[in-house]
């Protein structure tokens, strides 16, 4: 009921939106986020840092469903759409909505909420009340993607 409520207000609203347990919170406006999660330095703002968490399986290990076509990465997957253009068809705040929390926008995505903490779901405890990546790694994937134009 409290989660239903909630719902309808973001709705009304369609600005904001915080965990209700826990302190992640952005401002959303329709299927973007336009203002970075946190700043980042010019030494965290490479291309190349992001594409490591793209990769790398203990980070994001996005290549499990995406492809890239100037990525020089074996098994890279075709469950979600290639992203080798996506810098050219949405912009950074519409990336990371997707990377955020692309529930939002598909309920039954099979691609999961990168900064979300999933109430339901049991974890080991080291994991619980985290979301899966965290800002910087959320950020340097938006700079890699964004720098992705095809
Ligand atoms: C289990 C498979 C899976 C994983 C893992 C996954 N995705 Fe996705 N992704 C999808 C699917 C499927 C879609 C299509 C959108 C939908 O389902 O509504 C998608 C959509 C996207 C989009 C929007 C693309 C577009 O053209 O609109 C972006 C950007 C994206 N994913 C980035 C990532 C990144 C970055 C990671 C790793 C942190 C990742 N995805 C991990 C399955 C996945």
């Amino acid at each position: 009921m409290r989660a239903s409520c909630f719902a309808v207000l973001l709705l009304i609203s369609n600005v904001g939106y915080a965990d209700m347990f826990s302190n992640l919170s952005y401002e959303a406006v329709n299927d973007s986020i336009p203002a970075p999660l946190i700043e980042l330095t010019t030494d965290q703002a490479s291309a190349a840092s992001g594409q490591a968490v793209f990769v790398e399986r203990d980070a994001g290990h996005c290549v499990l469903c995406h492809q890239v076509e100037s990525l020089n990465a074996p098994f890279q997957g075709d469950l979600g759409p290639a992203l080798s253009d996506v810098g050219s068809r949405l912009s950074p705040g519409q990336i990371r909505f997707r990377l955020v929390d692309p529930s939002r926008l598909n309920p039954n995505t099979i691609m999961p909420s990168y900064y979300k903490i999933d109430h339901l779901r049991q974890l080991p405890d080291e994991y619980k009340g985290q979301p899966v990546l965290n800002e910087l790694q959320i950020e340097q994937l938006v700079v890699y993607l964004t720098s992705l134009k095809g």
